[in-house]
């Protein structure tokens, strides 16, 4: 298939270097459902969303895509699609129900079953060990303003570490600490709700200490994959050349991207403008101990990219999901978007260039600290039917999908802006429709359509898309 203006399979597939990842990604809570199954524990997702107006429609994730019940299905699903690797999670509060003590057998053998299944189905599987569902009962006694939280982190990596290490390729230790400081715990529209603002800034420390934490514990365990973070980038721009929103694009950029990645590769935080510093206080005093625990040795480094932004000085309107305006519109900036640019079902705009720009900006930024890339996702929602009789033609998706790969690979070939960038994977988010947070099941992410009453897959016209890039490249090795 060629779309009008999209670059065909062959000739993209013939610009993927042989060993590129061409992978997938989801997230245990998104898609697993059985929430009280196996002896899974409650996580602040649970309670969150049992809460009136938090997710919209009032959705539930408490069956999702049902994965916990259809593991071999959903396998052979990832066989047929033909990727090389599956990005998931481990679900902390089905392995380890009370966030401390005991693990639970039931939970560790879904996951030996999904790894060993990937296995031999030829896929390589990336493990997260964090992608936001913490144990309720970690969640009650502050979650990630609670230092003791990165502790606990560190054992339970080590416990999926030593049950998992001989058989997962690549590690995640955390997914987006971004998102979880700023929709968890500044704004209150994700798990667990907290509206603290600029004091939500002790998350960023503890989530960055329980990530080197958790790497030393893998390799403490002896895991014999690859181990990393991933961080959502998103590259920011000032409205306008004014010294005010210069200013405020500097801080936005500070505040969403530098803050969780210059500690893991420079070991040390960028220093906030002076009017900045008080939101410190909330923190304390960081110890260079910390510093040095956050800052380990890392085998790749996982790139999250969906959109730019663009910021002004001054409050209004981030063109965001409503729920969010309330407490955006105390920030002494906000969003003016690109309308320039088209848009996913969730207003995102469309800038394949703008990961070039990403990869750019990592690399002036980190140079010689910053290890091999995995684009560990990037994929977009369009709004489509609840109910498919065949195969749902969502070519903006594969459009979104072959331009924003193809971009990846422009800027970091030779000559490219990226140059010298080592790139080594794109996992498209996501394989099928799912829990997409607090838009509950509105947003379509997936390349395989989910009807949430019967819980069918179907697949769409960009899984086949995928599966045919995934052969012509293969093809050609
Ligand atoms: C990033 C998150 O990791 C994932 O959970 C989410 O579904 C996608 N963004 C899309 O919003």
């Amino acid at each position: 298939m060629t779309l009008e203006g999209t670059e065909s399979v062959t000739e993209l597939a013939g610009r993927v270097p042989p060993s590129f990842t061409l992978g997938v990604a989801a997230a245990a809570f998104q898609i697993e459902g059985g929430v009280k199954a196996g002896g899974r524990g409650p996580s602040g997702w649970d309670a969150f969303a049992e809460k009136p107006g938090t997710i919209m429609d009032g959705h539930s994730p408490a069956v999702a895509c049902d994965h916990y019940n259809r593991l071999p299905e959903d396998v052979a699903l990832l066989k047929e699609l033909g990727v090389d690797s599956y990005r998931f999670s481990l679900s902390w509060p089905r392995i380890q129900p009370d966030g401390q003590g005991s693990f639970n057998t039931e939970g560790l053998d879904f996951y030996d079953r999904l790894i060993d299944q990937l296995l031999d189905a030829g896929i390589s599987p990336m493990a997260t060990l964090y992608h936001w569902d913490t144990p309720l009962p970690l969640e009650h006694r502050g979650g990630w303003l609670n230092r003791d939280t990165a502790k606990r982190f560190g054992e339970y990596a080590s416990a999926a570490g030593e049950r998992f290490g001989d058989r997962v390729a690549q590690w995640v230790t955390l997914n987006e600490p971004v998102s979880v400081t700023l929709n968890g715990y500044a704004l209150g529209v994700h798990a667990p709700g907290r509206r603290l603002m600029f004091n939500a800034l002790p998350a960023v420390h503890h989530q960055l200490l329980a990530h080197g934490l958790g790497v030393q514990a893998l390799r403490a365990a002896g895991v014999a994959g690859g181990v990393g973070i991933t961080n959502l980038h998103s590259p920011v721009r000032p409205a306008s050349r004014k010294v005010g929103d210069r200013l405020v694009a500097h801080l936005y950029d500070l505040l969403m991207n530098r803050v969780y990645a210059d500690p893991v590769l420079l070991g040390r935080y960028p220093s906030l403008p002076l009017y900045a510093r008080p939101w410190l206080r909330s923190i304390g005093k960081i110890s260079d101990a910390d510093l040095k625990t956050i800052h380990q040795p890392l085998d790749f480094y996982g790139l999250n990219y969906y959109f730019p932004v663009k910021v002004a000085l001054g409050p209004g309107i981030t063109p965001m999901p409503a729920d969010m305006h309330q407490e955006l519109a105390k920030l002494p900036f906000h969003e003016v978007g690109y309308p320039e640019f088209g848009s996913t079902g969730f207003g995102w705009p469309v800038a394949p260039e703008h990961l070039g720009i990403v990869l750019q900006e990592l690399r002036d930024r980190y140079g010689q600290a910053l290890p091999p890339v995995y684009i560990t996702e990037g994929g977009a929602s369009f709004p489509e039917p609840d109910r498919v009789s065949g195969t749902l033609e969502d070519s903006e998706r594969v459009d979104y999908l072959a331009t924003h790969l193809g971009a990846a690979l422009e800027a970091t070939a030779p000559g490219g802006n990226a140059e010298g960038v080592d790139l080594r994977g794109y996992y498209v988010w996501t394989l099928m429709d799912n829990f997409e947070w607090a838009a509950g099941y509105s947003q379509r992410f997936g390349l395989v359509h989910v009807d949430f009453d019967s819980l069918q897959r179907t697949p769409k016209r960009s899984f086949y898309w995928y599966q045919a890039l995934s052969r012509a490249r293969s093809k050609r090795q």
